[in-house]
């Protein structure tokens, strides 16, 4: 196995949060963050971040493969075991959202969108990808792994992607930083954590401003039927809310283009 290329303590310089991260495990390679985290009940530290320089096992939303380069993507995984409940979970996923959002707008100026439930586009190609889960006991929820994988210094992507992919280099023309660009995302989702608890709306309406898909036609694949209609907005919860001409109704996971 090749030496990892990412340095801890340049991640480290530009860390300022109070929490998150300063549990850091590295893994020069694992098969999923998230699922070590879940699994691995040892580690119990709120805002412990696990972090592989080699994801080969990485798992994706509604059980794909999510597939990463050593060297040239951040794959991590975040635990949270502290003031979690059901709604939180889903907040956590557009704060996760909003946090990645906002550190590649701070750091590299790009056009960042966002598409429903929690991928991360650069304009329309998808640059990150969040998978958040969760482990209960009875109706008590114990753990919570808000997954991130990041497309950072891939200089092109080959085979077939559900959603077109990116990479920063590829659209700010540089190899950047991985650890700086961890460094900010796990700022400002320290920050924007805080604010699900204390202030949910404006992370929802946080994520709404970047979310163009809004107002629009769509169609939403489930995994087992497609259903159409207008993208109307989200709910408390995060919830899409689609109307067509029978109503409104909640939509609580899929995928959803513009038609
Ligand atoms: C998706 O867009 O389908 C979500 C992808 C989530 C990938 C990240 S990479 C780090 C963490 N570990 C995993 O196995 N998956 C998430």
């Amino acid at each position: 196995m090749s030496k990892s290329t990412f340095t801890i303590e340049e991640m480290d310089i530009k860390l300022k949060t109070n929490f998150i991260g300063t549990n850091f495990i590295f893994y020069d390679e694992i098969g999923s963050t998230n699922e070590e985290l879940l699994k691995d009940t040892s580690i119990t530290q709120h805002g412990t971040v696990l972090f592989a320089d080699n994801q080969f096992k990485g798992r994706g939303r509604l059980n794909r493969e999510w597939v990463s380069y050593k060297d040239h993507s951040i794959t991590f995984s975040i635990l949270l075991t502290e003031n979690i409940n059901a709604k939180t979970i889903n907040l956590v996923n557009f704060a996760a959202a909003v946090s990645v959002a906002e550190s590649i707008e701070n750091l590299f100026q790009l056009d960042v969108r966002l598409k429903w439930p929690n991928d991360v586009l650069v304009v329309t190609r998808k640059v990150c990808g969040i998978l958040v889960e969760s482990v209960s006991k009875g109706d008590k929820i114990e753990r919570v792994v808000v997954g991130i994988g990041v497309n950072v210094n891939q200089p092109m992507f080959e085979g077939h992607y559900n959603v077109p992919p990116t990479s920063i280099r590829k659209e700010f023309g540089k190899i950047v930083s991985r650890e700086r660009l961890l460094a900010e995302i796990l700022n400002e989702f320290e920050n924007n954590l805080a604010k699900v608890n204390r202030n949910p709306q404006s992370i929802l309406d946080n994520w709404r401003s970047r979310c163009k898909m809004i107002g629009e036609k769509v169609k939403v694949n489930d995994g087992k039927e497609e259903t159409f209609g207008i993208f109307e907005d989200i709910d408390e919860n995060g919830f899409l809310l689609l109307r067509d001409l029978k109503g409104t109704k909640k939509i609580f996971s899929g995928d959803v283009t513009l038609r």
